[in-house]
C-alpha cells in the first residue's frame, strides 16, 4: 500500500494525512472546497513545525512530506489510484453511507476502504458496498500525530487478510494498533464516554465545579486532561452523538446522555470549536 486517500480535511483528516505523508506514503487529500484543503495543508505545516522545533523532524523531511500531499475537490480524481481510502468526513450516517456507495464505484476493486468513524457501525457501512470484506474501521485519536493508538475495527464481514494488512500498516506509521470487534462505541468510546458523561452528571448534580472535577482526574488519576476539558476538546456535539449510539445500541439507561450535555449542545456550546463549552476559548 503506497497511495493513500484521506477524505475530509478537518482535524482528524489532516492529522491522518500528516502521519502518512511523514512516513513516506503518497497522500491524496479530498474535501468539498479548495479553502478547506488549503487550511488543512497549512495546519499540517504548522504541526510539522512543532516537530521541527522539538528536533523530531528535519526541515528537509518536512518539505519532502508536504510534497507528498496532493489535494482534490473532485472525489473521482482523488481516489482513482488509491490502495487505501480512509474516510474522515462528518460523523453523519447518511453522509458516510453515500460516500461508501461512491467509493465502491470509483476506487480500484482491490482498494481497502477504511473509516475513521468514532462510533458508526462498520458492518452497516460495509453493507452498502460490494466489498464488505475490504471495509474496516481505522479509528485514530486526536491529536493524530501525537497519540499512539489506532483502534482497528473489524466489521462482521471484514476479512482476516485485510485486518492483518491494516494492523501492519498502522505499525509502519509508528502507531500501536489494537484489534477490536464492531459493537457500539467499539472499545475506546464505550469506556471513555461513560466517564465523560459521569463527569458531566457530577457537575449537573452539584457534586463539584468544572475545575475541581478536572483536577481530581488530572492529579488523582494522571489523566493529561480532565474529562470536562477533554469533552470540550473532542466536541460536546460529538460526545452527545456517541452517547446516543451507545444508548440506542445497548438499550441500557446507563448510557443516557446527561440533560446538561443535551442542553449545552442545543444552545450551541460545543467546546473548543464553538469558542465555549465547560471552559471559554475566546
Ligand atoms: N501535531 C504535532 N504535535 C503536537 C500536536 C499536533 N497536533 N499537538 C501537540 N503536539 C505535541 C507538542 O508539540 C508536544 O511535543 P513534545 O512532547 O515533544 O514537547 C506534545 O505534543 C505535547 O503538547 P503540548 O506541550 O502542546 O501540550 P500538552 O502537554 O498539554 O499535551 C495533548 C497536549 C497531547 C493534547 C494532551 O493534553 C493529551 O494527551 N490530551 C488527551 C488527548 C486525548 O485523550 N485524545 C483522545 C481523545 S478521544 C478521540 O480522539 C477519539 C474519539 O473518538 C472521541
Amino acid at each position: 500500500m503506497q497511495n493513500i486517500t484521506v477524505i475530509g480535511s478537518g482535524t482528524m483528516g489532516n492529522g491522518i494525512a500528516h502521519v502518512f505523508a511523514q512516513q513516506g506514503f503518497q497522500v491524496s487529500l479530498v474535501d468539498l472546497k479548495e479553502d478547506f484543503l488549503q487550511k488543512a495543508v497549512s495546519t499540517i505545516s504548522k504541526n510539522m513545525d512543532r516537530q521541527v522545533a522539538k528536533g523530531k523532524l528535519s526541515e528537509e523531511d518536512k518539505t519532502a512530506a508536504l510534497s507528498r500531499i496532493s489535494t482534490f475537490t473532485d472525489l473521482k480524481s482523488g481516489v482513482s489510484s488509491a490502495d487505501l481510502v480512509i474516510e474522515a468526513a462528518t460523523e453523519n450516517l447518511s453522509i458516510k453511507l453515500d460516500l461508501f456507495r461512491q467509493l465502491d464505484e470509483l476506487t480500484p476493486k482491490s482498494a481497502i476502504l477504511a473509516t475513521n468513524t468514532s462510533s458508526i457501525s462498520i458492518t452497516k457501512i460495509a453493507a452498502v458496498t460490494q466489498r464488505a470484506g475490504q471495509v474496516i474501521g481505522m479509528h485514530f485519536m486526536n491529536p493524530v500525530p501525537v497519540m499512539k493508538l489506532v483502534e482497528v475495527i473489524r466489521g462482521y464481514a471484514t476479512s482476516d487478510e485485510v485486518t492483518n494488512d491494516i494492523m501492519e500498516l498502522s505499525k509502519k506509521l509508528g502507531k500501536v494498533p489494537v484489534e477490536v470487534n464492531d459493537y457500539p462505541g467499539f472499545v475506546a468510546n464505550r469506556i471513555l464516554m461513560p466517564m465523560i458523561n459521569e463527569a458531566i452528571y457530577s457537575l449537573y448534580e452539584g457534586v463539584a465545579g468544572v475545575e475541581e472535577i478536572d483536577t481530581v482526574m488530572k492529579l488523582g488519576m494522571a489523566h493529561p486532561m480532565g474529562p470536562l476539558q477533554l469533552a470540550d476538546f473532542i466536541g460536546l456535539d460529538v460526545c452527545l452523538s456517541i452517547l446516543r449510539v451507545l444508548h440506542d445500541g445497548f438499550g441500557n439507561p446507563k448510557y443516557a446522555p446527561c440533560p446538561l450535555l443535551i442542553n449545552m449542545v442545543e444552545a450551541g456550546y460545543k467546546g473548543v470549536k464553538s469558542g465555549e463549552g465547560f471552559y471559554q476559548y475566546t
